[in-house]
């Protein structure tokens, strides 16, 4: 065979195909959200606070991927996603199966606005999250850069019924705990609520903003551009509200080729 045919007949191999990771472990929390860890390759970089796409390979044809914020920090040897689990989702209906040892796509391009280097420097940053759009904010509250950058951290975490805070109260205390954050954790706070049940704190952190319940309860001045810096994941209407106070505050939305106080970014949904 001539050295044409030999490279003609060669599988072409994408450089960009997903690789195929093994499930460490899985916790499921409600009927609604689990929480799942993976292997990590060692050639496998990204900025605590950005997506990758996940998936699972289809019995026959393409495989189906979906954008998932990574949950780990930068510095983890595995990597960690926290998942909504729709009955009728394409990738989640079958995606909340996975047990230890099970297979699971992992994109090879993590990207997103949810990082660091699109915020410039301040005295404290906020994490605005409701439901599964705590994911990125779980990462970058167990990434010591963010209390070098930060004198307060404050993740604002809302959903619809009290299990679902749940993950974000587990986080909060493991933190001093955690072998990297440890000397930081008494800058950081966990301030969440719950609207469609009876709890100590109740309302949409918006409502909870405008009338100046969450800064009264934290101890501290409502929204400054001086001082203050911002991130918001959940739905795209909770973005949108929670943006537009951002703005009224005077705060300028950022992103990674121009930073600057606040940024924005949807919550995986299905
Ligand atoms: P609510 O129960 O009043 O709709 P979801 O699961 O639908 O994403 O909601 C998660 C949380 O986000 C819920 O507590 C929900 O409150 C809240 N939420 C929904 N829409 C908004 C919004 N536009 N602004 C602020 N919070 C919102």
């Amino acid at each position: 065979m001539s050295e044409t045919q030999t490279a003609s007949s060669a599988v072409k191999v994408n450089p960009n195909a997903p690789t195929e990771e093994t499930v460490l472990s899985v916790h499921h929390y409600t009927d609604r959200l689990f929480k799942f860890r993976i292997t990590r390759p060692p050639t496998f970089r990204f900025r605590s606070g950005e997506f990758v796409m996940i998936g699972l390979p289809r019995e026959n044809g393409k495989p189906l991927l979906r954008a998932y914020s990574i949950a780990s920090p930068a510095w983890d040897e595995e990597l960690e996603f926290f998942s909504i689990k729709v009955p009728d989702g394409p990738l989640t209906s079958r995606l909340q199966k996975i047990e230890p040892g099970d297979k699971v796509l992992l994109g090879k391009k993590p990207t997103g606005t949810l990082v660091h280097d699109a915020l410039t420097p301040a005295k404290r940053l906020y994490m605005f999250s409701t439901g599964t759009g705590i994911a990125p904010f779980a990462s970058l509250m167990r990434d010591p850069e963010t209390y070098q950058k930060f004198d307060e951290v404050i993740l604002t975490h809302t959903c619809r019924e009290v299990a679902e805070l749940a993950y974000g109260e587990e986080l909060a205390a493991a933190l001093p705990d955690d072998p990297l954050c440890d000397e930081h954790a008494h800058k950081f706070r966990l301030y969440n609520s719950v609207t469609r049940e009876s709890y100590a704190r109740q309302g949409r952190i918006t409502d909870l903003m405008t009338t100046g319940k969450l800064f009264q309860d934290l101890g501290v001045p409502p929204l400054n551009r001086e001082t203050d810096r911002v991130m918001i994941c959940g739905s795209q209407d909770m973005l949108a509200d929670t943006k537009a106070l951002c703005e009224k505050a005077g705060l300028v939305e950022g992103s990674n080729a121009s930073p600057a106080d606040f940024v924005i970014e949807k919550a995986f949904a299905g």
